[in-house]
């Protein structure tokens, strides 16, 4: 998940960075919720959700282009690294990949700490002999990793295309912070959604059954939580569509009636048809996604993608050889 952030900020409700940083953004003339905030317990169950839908293709086509080339995928990384994994979420890809990569150690890390250490009590079961360090931490603006983390062949694995998360400029400062982080043996594994079809992407982040409808509005209720806040969510409505002047898909909140919300420190009133901006999901071109890599530091990369070409899975090593 997208989860930006940093080991200085440990948590979304850590009482200080974050009401700030909300009453700021809700009071911007062009009101905004960081998508991080979309990521409390019920908003990670609502993505593991998202996953499953038919029309949300990024999550299966990047599994199968792991089924496919798993086996040369390990090969080129190569076994026993640190598994460092981003916004790991329920942990489920990289434990797919456990097998085929044999980490000796597994660092997962993720803005929503309740629902990570969950799913890391449950994985520690199943792979009793790697050593498991979940970390819940916003790590979207500083990547310092605690001193327990080996520092040799640091993999850092970014699944999902969550880069996609960030406008370009911040992607490439992230990037720039994972290859300074990496070290000379190390190297990143990430997955990358790509453009398509805008027919395909509107219906990925607006489907039938209404599930990213509840990711995106559950956000308020967030918001709610975090600042005292009194969103009427039945007054809301989500939008998701692909905007080609950007390349990327949005996702906002629409007033369905005039209101005001009041929240502790502030208060906004909303006219009916205005909009909450909650998440851009940028969708990279194959050259354009490898040129960012090149940009942030990374001296070679490997790209395996499906027979669509909808997405694509990177290696990127911090050194050539
Ligand atoms: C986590 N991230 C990569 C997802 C995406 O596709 O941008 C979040 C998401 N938003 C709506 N559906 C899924």
């Amino acid at each position: 998940m997208l989860n930006a952030t940093s080991p200085a900020v440990p948590a979304v409700n850590d009482g200080l960075h974050v009401p700030a940083e909300l009453d700021a953004s809700l009071r911007m003339r062009q009101a905004c919720i960081s998508p991080k905030f979309l990521y409390d317990p019920l908003g990670s169950k609502l993505f593991e959700a998202i996953c499953e839908l038919p029309e949300y293709y990024p999550t299966r086509t990047e599994a199968a282009i792991f089924d496919l080339h798993g086996a040369e995928i390990a090969r080129t990384v190569g076994t026993g690294a640190t598994l460092i994994d981003l916004g790991a979420g329920n942990c489920a890809k990289a434990a797919r990949l456990f097998p085929l990569l044999q980490p000796r150690q597994y660092v997962p890390v993720d803005i929503s700490a309740e629902f990570l250490h969950d799913a890391v009590e449950r994985l520690r079961q199943r792979f009793r002999h790697i050593d498991m360090l979940p970390l819940g931490l916003d790590f979207s603006a500083r990547l310092d990793l605690p001193d327990r983390v080996r520092a040799e062949r640091q993999l850092f694995f970014y699944p999902g295309s969550s880069i996609g998360n960030f406008a370009p400029h911040e992607a490439l400062d992230f990037l720039q912070r994972v290859h300074a982080q990496c070290g000379r043996d190390g190297g990143l594994l990430i997955g990358i959604d790509l453009a398509k079809d805008h027919a395909v992407l509107d219906a990925a982040y607006d489907d039938a059954l209404g599930v990213t409808a509840a990711f995106n509005l559950n956000v308020l209720r967030h918001v709610n939580r975090l600042l005292d806040a009194d969103f009427d969510i039945r007054k809301w409505r989500h939008r998701g569509f692909y905007n080609p002047a950007e390349g990327r898909v949005e996702m906002h909140l629409e007033a369905q009636a005039a209101q005001q919300v009041t929240w502790r420190g502030g208060s906004r009133r909303f006219a009916a048809g205005e909009w909450i901006h909650t998440e851009n999901s940028y969708k990279y071109r194959q050259s354009d996604a490898v040129g960012l890599l090149g940009q942030a530091g990374f001296a070679s990369t490997r790209v395996w993608t499906d027979p669509r070409q909808w997405f694509a899975v990177i290696y990127a090593r911090a050194l050539s050889h």
